[in-house]
């Protein structure tokens, strides 16, 4: 491998270590993947006023995301099944995240659960919740995730149902994987992924795993979700949430003006302008493309976070100038998860930090306070 200067070389690192079915499982979209790509295609579409002869020494991408202090606006955004990306995934880069300064948020859907991430980090990181049809369970969850200290509750409001990812049904997508002549043959190929996923002793969906009574098998992540999440989620189900959350509250999966509006109105903490990354409604606008009129709706009255898309520096800097606060990253750590499990995760901070810092520079900013709309070519 040539020297990784990208996060498009980890993702190629990614694909050829990663089991195909949790590769694929990542980068994937619904149906026919048009917001998927779209959410990239936007972010890239978006041109930059090039400043010049500004003095742009001493710069800085420090700032907060929901009171607390981040190296820059990023965070790991919770990403399903992460310990298959790599052995102990989640507790990987939940290590990595915390040495870079930057939050990170464990998925319900993941595999090293809630207290075996909390052993093995010194700071608090974010919970993310889905509420399930079996309420008590949601609630033990939330019980759980505040014992083991998660500053922010991060609860996702666009997945009722699954969006249909062809790949994952094609794949027969199960944690661990199943014995499968063509599954076997492709783990034969990644014998790395193999000998760490044999070393560990996390191979099933930990949160959930001795958790709930009569699903321990969760033969078909497509069939457990469809049965367990709960499609009657409501706003009132988030008042619900707020009655059993006492720190802070983050709704994640807004994509529309009426949307950010009531969730403003709800008194969360902070709203994800997000599409799932492409993986649920396929033909929903790019968030890029609703943010600025969700920030000019929203934006003095709740902090408005950016997700779908971010592959660099230069698209964080295009969210936090369209009005973001922050944002987070989803795939791109995840393939760096993939590619090299922890450093990995370090390395593609690593890039998005220097991207963004040289960005803000070449823009003519010396501060991410600073940044905004007379950045951007409108
Ligand atoms: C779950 O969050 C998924 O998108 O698979």
């Amino acid at each position: 491998m040539t020297v990784v200067t990208d996060v498009a070389d980890l993702q190629a690192l990614a694909k050829r270590r990663v089991p195909k079915m949790f590769y694929d499982y990542a980068d994937t979209g619904s149906w026919t993947q048009s917001t998927y790509h779209e959410n990239e295609a936007a972010l890239q579409r978006q041109k930059l006023r090039q400043r010049v002869a500004r003095n742009i020494d001493n710069r800085s991408v420090k700032t907060t995301m929901i009171g607390q202090d981040v190296a820059m606006p990023v965070a790991l955004a919770p990403v399903g099944l992460t310990g298959m990306q790599h052995a102990d995934g989640e507790i990987l880069a939940a290590q990595a995240a915390e040495e870079f300064g930057v939050p990170f948020t464990l998925s319900t859907m993941s595999i090293c659960s809630i207290e075996d991430v909390a052993e093995n980090t010194k700071s608090p990181f974010w919970f993310q919740l889905y509420v399930m049809r079996d309420r008590g369970f949601s609630e033990r969850l939330m019980q759980r995730a505040h014992t083991a200290g998660c500053s922010a509750l991060v609860l996702t409001l666009d997945l009722q149902v699954l969006g249909q990812r062809h790949r994952d049904l094609k794949n027969g997508l199960s944690a661990p994987p199943k014995p499968k002549p063509l599954v076997l043959a492709d783990l034969a190929l990644k014998p790395r992924w193999c000998w760490n996923m044999l070393k560990t002793g996390r191979r099933q969906f930990g949160n959930i795993h001795g958790h709930v009574s009569g699903v321990d098998d969760m033969s078909s992540l497509a069939e457990w979700t469809n049965s367990q999440f709960d499609p009657s989620l409501d706003w009132s189900s988030v008042e619900w949430v707020k009655k059993h959350w006492d720190r802070k509250l983050i709704l994640k999966g807004i994509n529309d003006v009426e949307d950010a509006k009531i969730a403003a109105d709800i008194g969360a903490d902070a709203i994800v302008v997000s599409n799932h990354g492409g993986r649920q409604l396929d033909g929903a606008l790019a968030s890029y493309e609703v943010l600025g009129d969700i920030v000019d709706a929203v934006g003095d009255r709740i902090e408005v976070h950016f997700d779908g898309g971010i592959r660099s520096g230069q698209d964080i800097f295009k969210a936090v100038a369209m009005g973001a606060h922050s944002t987070y990253i989803g795939r791109a750590f995840i393939y760096g998860l993939g590619a090299m499990g922890k450093d990995g995760v370090t390395k593609v901070l690593e890039i998005l930090h220097k991207e963004l810092d040289v960005t803000m520079g070449l823009c003519g900013e010396t501060d991410i306070a600073n940044v905004g709309r007379h950045n951007l070519v409108l």
